[in-house]
């Protein structure tokens, strides 16, 4: 049985549409034919069963981490969608995990017998040894320069721990305050490998406690969702996007942001 394709949902900045994107991600590979489990690694604000109208549970990813449950036990299955899912659940106390903690749990994670596990996270990151269950994070940012400063950030964190990521821009209106894609792409020194719109069918489907995808296939959302599937359908163990190979340094405005962040 090969292992399962784990994909870190993340960002430096919160409220760009991690949850949003990781529900939707999840549900289209599961259309696509995978088989898919959504873990809600939020332990501040778990919002994937709030999002999809899950009750409240007693015991969910953190308790997995904890030592205190297995993870198959944990898993409840979502008939709307398909997909397996791995709650969170609420505590008044921030839980970081520790290095032991984090050791005992990656191999029980790398033996569930899923094609995909796609895993919901909180802003920036807890533990840096946790990225290694990681076979890939996708850095999910706004297109505007405070989000994606601080996705930039997130970047240079993986690269120092060796955990290969893309970008994902959301909320795109094409408006002309908005950084460009092309922009967006100089500056991470990468392509993007999604571009996601702002689309009325996101606050559509939350009140309706279903993901987008499956309330509309051909909404606008949709569609770059689904094509963002597709990539990873057929590429789950190499790289998403190729380095482009650009001038790193560049100039203007953008090399002047970089090196002010003490970035290059
Ligand atoms: N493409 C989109 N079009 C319209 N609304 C969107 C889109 N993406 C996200 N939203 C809205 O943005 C809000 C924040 O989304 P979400 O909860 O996924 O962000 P988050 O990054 O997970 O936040 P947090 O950092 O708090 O976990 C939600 O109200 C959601 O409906
Ligand atoms: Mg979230």
């Amino acid at each position: 049985m090969a292992e399962p394709y784990i994909i870190r949902i993340s960002s430096q900045k919160g409220g760009v549409g991690k949850s949003i994107v990781a529900i939707n991600f999840a549900t289209s590979l599961k259309a696509l034919g995978h088989k898919v489990l959504l873990i809600d690694s939020d332990f501040s604000n778990p919002s994937i069963s709030v999002y999809l109208g899950l009750e409240d549970a007693n015991i969910g990813y953190k308790e997995v981490f904890m030592g205190r449950v297995d993870p198959v036990r944990a898993i409840i299955p979502h008939s709307a969608t398909g997909l397996s899912i791995l709650p969170g659940t609420i505590s008044a106390r921030q839980f970081v995990p520790n290095r032991r903690e984090v050791d005992a749990l990656i191999p029980k994670i790398k033996r569930l017998n899923y094609d995909f596990i796609i895993v919901d996270t909180q802003p920036g990151y807890l533990a840096p040894e946790v990225l290694k269950m990681y076979g890939e994070a996708l850095i999910v940012t706004t297109p505007e320069m405070s989000s994606l400063l601080a996705a930039i950030k997130l970047a240079h964190v993986y690269n120092k721990e060796q955990l290969r990521h893309n970008l994902v821009v959301n909320r795109v209106r094409n408006r002309k305050y908005e950084l460009s894609i092309s922009e967006i792409e100089e500056i991470y020194e990468n392509r993007v490998v999604s571009v996601l719109p702002e689309d009325e069918i996101v606050p559509l489907s939350v009140a309706d406690h279903i993901p987008a995808y499956s309330m509309n296939r051909r909404a606008q959302f949709s569609r770059a969702i689904g094509s963002m599937s597709r990539i990873y359908s057929g590429k789950a163990a190499g790289s998403v996007a190729e380095k482009q190979g650009r001038d790193a340094e560049g100039g203007g405005l953008l090399a002047f942001l970089r090196r002010l962040l003490g970035l290059r």
